[in-house]
């Protein structure tokens, strides 16, 4: 009876194993999806610019939108609700960050929004933040929060052709609340000159706003 009762826990034993390995080969490999698939959403979302008449500006602009969609900006600056990102406020802000030690960081409106947006930054201010992270209001954003570092590799052009994408971005109102930074990294003109050894800046003529 104990011989059985063994053979019987073998078996199950085995039994199980198997099916355990059946379940993995068998559940889909969720883990594994296509990339063109995971940024389909940010690609689709991203607003069309073919009424752009002048076609220098246009390709400055296709180009920013390149720059800013493979650099997934949307991720941090497309506000989320409960059925994920909101599209209809593409780059309209309001993530939410929080730094020990630092503060809490709202992502900000990059739409050209009178209010709420860009339109109230200079070119100049919008090209020194990708740059060297410097914040208009003189603060040096956190570069885990907004990854500036990474970007301050651009080369100029590089960065204006965002900035014309910015510029014609669908202006969506969305006022995003106060930061509540409790220290400011460095001396701003330090992280300055330390990013941008090659200040190359398009002063602000007005030619990306057209
Ligand atoms: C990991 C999240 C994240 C990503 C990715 C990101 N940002 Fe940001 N961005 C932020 C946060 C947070 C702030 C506000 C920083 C602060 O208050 O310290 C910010 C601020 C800005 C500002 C300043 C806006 C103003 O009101 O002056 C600009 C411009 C900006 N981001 C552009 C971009 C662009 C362009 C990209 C993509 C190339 C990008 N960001 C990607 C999080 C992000």
């Amino acid at each position: 009876m104990k011989k059985i009762l063994k053979w019987i826990a073998i078996i199950v034993g085995i039994l199980l194993v198997v099916a355990f390995f059946a379940f993995l080969y068998f559940i889909p490999p969720f883990t594994l999806i296509p990339p063109e698939e995971f940024t389909r959403q940010t690609v689709e979302a991203a607003p069309s610019l073919d009424g752009i008449t002048d076609p220098a500006l246009r390709a400055v602009a296709e180009r920013g939108k390149y720059i800013a969609t493979v650099n997934d900006c949307s991720g941090c600056h497309t506000p989320l609700g409960d059925q994920g990102p909101k599209w209809d406020a593409y780059f309209s802000g309001g993530g939410r960050g929080t730094f020990k030690g630092y503060g809490t960081f709202n992502t900000r409106n990059l739409t050209p929004d009178p209010g709420t947006g860009l339109a109230r930054r200079s070119d100049e201010q919008v090209q020194r933040v990708l740059r060297s992270g410097l914040l208009p209001e003189g603060r040096v954003a956190h570069y885990r929060d907004m990854p500036w570092a990474a970007y301050s590799n651009w080369t100029p052009e590089d960065r204006y052709a965002v900035l014309v994408y910015l510029r014609h971005l669908k202006p969506v109102a969305h006022r995003i609340p106060d930061d509540n930074a409790e220290t400011a990294t460095d001396d701003p003109t330090a992280i300055e000159t330390l990013y941008s050894l090659d200040v190359g800046v398009w002063p602000d003529s007005g030619a990306a706003r057209k």
